[in-house]
């Protein structure tokens, strides 16, 4: 009942004396965070006026989330990344000049084994899909091509599936490659075009997703990892303009310069091209 008395608050009172307590802990960056984190969970506690049943919902959903963890999938990294968090982790420790290419999240069907391949030819070993032809530059921010730059690529195929995801159907290595940039900054990587897929959804993440009517589907993509000596390693994405879950992409990595059109050009296949943008390293950093 509200008697018209100012209540004292609670959650204030309880956020200070978490502060108080680990004001002399030895983990000071431990100890400020936690006490930042406390006094905002607490606010919102009070806000939102959290009772009993709400606190064991809270506490049974991340219990699940640590049970559908184990060494090959990671119910909490999922988390992170459909609330964003990862995404906003990516883009402040990646941060980069206006006009240099915005780094993104790699996902977890990277591999650092991809097979070499020469300028001009293709990832796809099963030769399963629409042909794709890839025209890429990497430049510096003065408009220079680079030259030498490692770009690697790897992509699901047309059925939204990673070659790591299926090592029974798909040929090892297949829709993954290594390139080396020419004296024109420029590869050409011929490929298939992917297509959408949804992240795994079989957990309490996606459970989630659903009660908050959210889709699963990632917009069809390819991914890039670009390093060169003297610049920032990039890693990206390249996304399909016509792909209508690209306004929803659940791991937030969609930017308006990462969208390309896939032009049809020849008989059933598709063309695009691209220009990366590398960032200069910040020798002596994590950015060299
Ligand atoms: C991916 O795009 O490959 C991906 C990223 C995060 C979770 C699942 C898939
Ligand atoms: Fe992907």
């Amino acid at each position: 009942m509200d008697l018209g008395i100012p209540q004292k608050s609670a959650a204030r009172s309880i956020a200070k004396q978490f502060a108080d307590r680990v004001r002399t802990a030895p983990d000071r960056q431990l100890a400020e965070r936690l006490s930042r984190l406390v006094a905002a969970v607490a606010s919102l506690v009070e806000e939102e006026r959290v009772d009993r049943a709400d606190l064991r919902a809270i506490i049974e959903f991340v219990t699940d989330v640590g049970h559908a963890s184990d060494a090959r999938r990671s119910e909490w990294v999922l988390l992170a990344d459909t609330l964003g968090i990862t995404s906003l982790v990516e883009a402040q420790v990646a941060r980069r000049p206006l006009r240099s290419t915005p780094n993104t999240i790699a996902g977890p069907f990277y591999r650092m084994d991809a097979p070499a391949r020469k300028n001009g030819e293709s990832i796809s070993i099963d030769g399963i899909g629409e042909p794709l032809v890839l025209t890429l530059e990497v430049h510096d921010l003065d408009g220079d091509p680079v030259e030498g730059a490692l770009v690697e690529v790897w992509q699901a195929n047309a059925d939204g599936v990673y070659e790591n995801q299926a090592p029974d159907v798909q040929p090892d290595g297949n829709l993954r490659g290594t390139f080396r940039s020419g004296a024109d900054g420029r590869v050409v990587v011929r490929t298939v075009r992917p297509k959408g897929y949804a992240i795994p959804h079989d957990g309490p993440v996606g459970e989630l997703l659903k009660r908050l009517g959210l889709s699963p589907e990632r917009p069809a993509h390819l991914h890039f990892r670009i390093s060169a000596a003297g610049f920032q390693t990039l890693t990206t994405h390249l996304f399909d303009s016509e792909d209508p879950a690209l306004d929803a992409d659940p791991l937030f990595a969609v930017d308006p310069v990462l969208v390309t059109r896939f032009t049809p050009c020849g008989a059933g296949g598709y063309e695009t091209s691209h220009r990366f943008i590398l960032a200069r390293a910040h020798p002596g950093t994590e950015d060299a």
